[in-house]
């Protein structure tokens, strides 16, 4: 028998529930009702920071939900802290402005600074960047350049389904950060098209990047300073650079890079494969610990490569060597097509050879014969099948 005093119990019972419900489900801004626009030509960078402020403010997990359209942005802030986990679902697109010098002196296009908890659900970024590379094909004068997406100083992140094209610099890039998971991301851009790296990392611990497609104008990945437990799986690479720790070395004093692993991808007709690039020049900087395991060529230039003479126009590195010491690099399961003979090339520092290079299980043919290889101030050891025969 239900007494008054059940009921009001009872009550009080769906009445937490709700409330339980509530908080976790969240609140929702869209950025239509602040006023953005998906006309693809009003500039909706205002209703968006004022969606993004509120979110922020949000005392419970909070979701910007941008739906289909086009959406015109100007380089724009996203800043933290914010008091709860944000969620931005995005339907629709982010275009940037038809202008490139609306965006080229500002380095950033999309910037999000000291975000913690933050999770990127789908979208698009258009950068509309053909006339900027044109500009800098012409040696004109143009501006430096814009990246597309950009976590500074940012924790617990991920990124899920994003497609970014055209960017006028690189697409995504991952800077001072801790615990970033990016996964199926697409980043497009022509083969042509100047510094237009997928991924950069830079000065982060514990990033893993899965199952993405990166086509580009340099590097897929590339892989900067400061970067450690990074795990890399699942990436088709191509056009573009190939993925690259580097270049390190530039600074005298400089972060080196620790613990990166590359597994289970794909590179077709990129310059690149597998590649640790660095100035010649004395640095405090190091790469240790990297695995490189189960990797296709298909029609890459350079499938296995280090270049520790990078030196371009000569310029700051004239007869110096590196001072980037390199060691612990395994080289595991990498079989395919090179686009050149010399399909593994080891140029390491006369003042710092590389230390501790493991080669097994190579196969990369050119032209349907053994490829070659050559080594330079390197120590290692090697095993399995290797075509070509092992310079170790
Ligand atoms: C190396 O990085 C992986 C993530 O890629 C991490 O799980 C592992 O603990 C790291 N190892 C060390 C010794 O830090
Ligand atoms: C570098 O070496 C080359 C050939 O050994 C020499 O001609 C040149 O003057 C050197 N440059 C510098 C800056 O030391």
């Amino acid at each position: 028998m239900a007494t008054p005093g059940g009921y009001i119990a009872n009550f009080f019972i769906i009445l937490s529930v709700l409330l339980m419900f509530l908080s976790l489900t969240g609140a929702d801004y869209n950025v239509v009702s602040y006023g953005a626009k998906p006309d693809g030509a009003t500039d909706s960078t205002k209703p968006f920071l004022k969606a993004w402020a509120a979110a922020c403010r949000s005392a419970k997990a909070a979701t910007i939900y941008v739906p289909k359209g086009r959406y015109l942005l100007k380089a724009v802030e996203f800043r933290g802290p914010c008091k709860s986990r944000i969620t931005v679902r995005m339907a629709g697109t982010l275009v940037a402005p038809s202008n490139y010098w609306a965006l080229g002196n500002s380095l950033h296009w999309i910037l999000f600074i000291h975000v913690d908890k933050i999770t990127f659900l789908g979208g698009t970024l258009d950068g509309r960047a053909a006339k900027f590379w044109a500009c800098r094909k012409s040696g004109h004068s143009c501006p430096p350049g814009a990246r597309s997406i950009t976590f500074n100083w940012a924790n617990d992140i991920l990124i899920n389904g994003l497609t970014s094209i055209n960017s006028q610099m690189a697409h995504l890039v991952i800077n001072s950060c801790n615990n970033v998971l990016v996964k199926n991301v697409k980043m497009i851009a022509p083969d042509h098209s100047p510094n237009t790296d997928g991924i950069h990392v830079q000065g982060s611990v514990g990033v893993t990047i899965m199952g993405s497609t990166l086509q580009t104008g340099d590097d897929c990945v590339s892989i900067g300073p400061g970067t450690k437990n990074l795990f890399m799986t699942n990436i088709k690479c191509g056009p573009g650079h190939g993925i690259s720790i580097g270049s390190l070395g530039r600074e005298q004093n400089e972060d080196g890079v620790q613990n990166v692993t590359l597994t289970n991808s794909i590179f077709s007709g990129s310059d690149n494969g597998v590649r640790i690039k660095s100035w010649a020049r004395p640095t405090t900087s190091f790469v240790r610990n990297v695995l490189f395991q189960n990797l296709v060529m298909k029609n890459v230039e350079n499938p296995i490569i280090i270049d520790q003479n990078y030196c371009p126009h000569s310029q700051g590195c004239p007869n110096q060597s590196s001072g980037v010491k390199i060691s612990g690099v395994i080289y595991k399961n990498i079989r395919g097509t090179s686009a050149t003979q010399n399909a593994v090339i080891f140029d390491c520092s006369t003042s710092n050879p590389c230390r501790w290079i493991r080669l097994q299980d190579i196969s990369l043919m050119y032209m349907n014969k053994p490829a070659s290889s050559s080594c330079n101030n390197i120590g290692g050891t090697s095993a399995g099948v290797l075509v070509p025969k092992s310079c170790l």
